[in-house]
């Protein structure tokens, strides 16, 4: 082996430690980076993203890069990577929590849960790092379900809920963190229609079960009673934000995190809008759909 594993604080997660990537990554060494991402669910490696080309060559370990999906966050010099930055300004909405203007907040979420075939995964390098707040948070929706009651496991096996595209933490029906927004909306998004995600889905690399709840983008159960519905939600998003199934990071410059959207959630906390913050990152694209888009079922 060209890397160890070691356990973070968190159960879930593991870091990788020992592992070269200044040079091209051989086939062997890729294929167990692979395994390891699919078993434990998201990565750390500590100070060795030093390079887009070295962070381009560890996210193609994990599958095909893809651009995103909206043009404006590709980086303009390297078009698998996003660019994530307030450095010229603030490219993201700005709240004010409690007297402080926070940029950059994205509460629990998987990427692209508004889209029926979300990506695989996704590698985040901080480049420059903010010296207060700017964590980011993973969470494993495979022991989630794993340690829900076998009930509820019961209730929920067959349910789909309907999930929304959503520009503004103002919209978030669940999990809602408050604040007031201080930058005014953008309305040139391109239209993503509802899409219906089923609760319960097996991976379909690993074939664990995975509780697909996504706080940012869900809106109702499908068929069910709104009340009823909103109900259910609350419980699971009560128990899937339960400590032990989470890992919160305190970045250094140079740090690196891919994860696997599927069965992993993820957040950022946010950081002081006068504080300039720059993240590289690659998408891995996603190959199977988890979805249906409403609007074709009704066509
Ligand atoms: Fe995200």
């Amino acid at each position: 082996m060209t890397f160890q594993l070691k356990a973070l604080e968190a159960s879930i997660g593991r870091e990788v430690t020992g592992l070269d990537i200044s040079q091209d990554i051989d086939a062997a060494t890729s294929a167990a980076l692979h395994a390891a991402w699919l078993e434990h669910g998201f990565l750390l490696f500590r100070g060795i993203g030093t390079s887009p080309e070295a962070q381009l060559r560890l996210s193609r370990c994990f599958g095909e890069l893809e651009p995103h999906s909206i043009p404006v966050f590709r980086h303009p010099d390297y078009p698998e990577l996003i660019l994530l930055t307030n450095e010229g300004g603030p490219t993201g909405p700005v709240y004010d929590f409690d007297g402080e203007q926070i940029h950059g907040r994205i509460p629990w979420h998987a990427d692209g849960a508004y889209l029926p075939t979300p990506n695989s995964g996704a590698l985040l390098r901080m480049v420059r790092k903010t010296q207060k707040g700017g964590q980011t948070g993973w969470l494993d929706l495979a022991l989630a379900y794993d340690e829900l009651d076998a009930a509820t496991k019961e209730e929920i096996k067959s349910l789909e809920a309907v999930y929304l595209f959503r520009t503004g933490l103002e919209e978030m029906r669940f999990n809602n963190p408050g604040g007031t927004r201080i930058t005014p909306r953008k309305e040139n998004y391109p239209h993503f229609p509802p899409v219906l995600n089923p609760l319960v889905w097996v991976h379909p690399e690993t074939g664990r079960t995975v509780l697909n709840v996504s706080t940012l983008n869900i809106d109702h159960i499908h068929n069910m009673p709104r009340a009823e519905g909103d109900a259910l939600i609350e419980r699971l998003i009560a128990h899937i934000l339960q400590p032990r199934f989470q890992y919160i990071h305190d970045w250094d410059n140079n740090d690196m995190v891919v994860w696997d959207n599927r069965r992993t959630l993820h957040a950022a906390l946010g950081h002081p809008v006068d504080q300039i913050r720059v993240i590289h990152r690659t998408t891995i694209k996603g190959t199977v759909p988890m979805g249906r888009v409403m609007e074709e079922m009704s066509a």
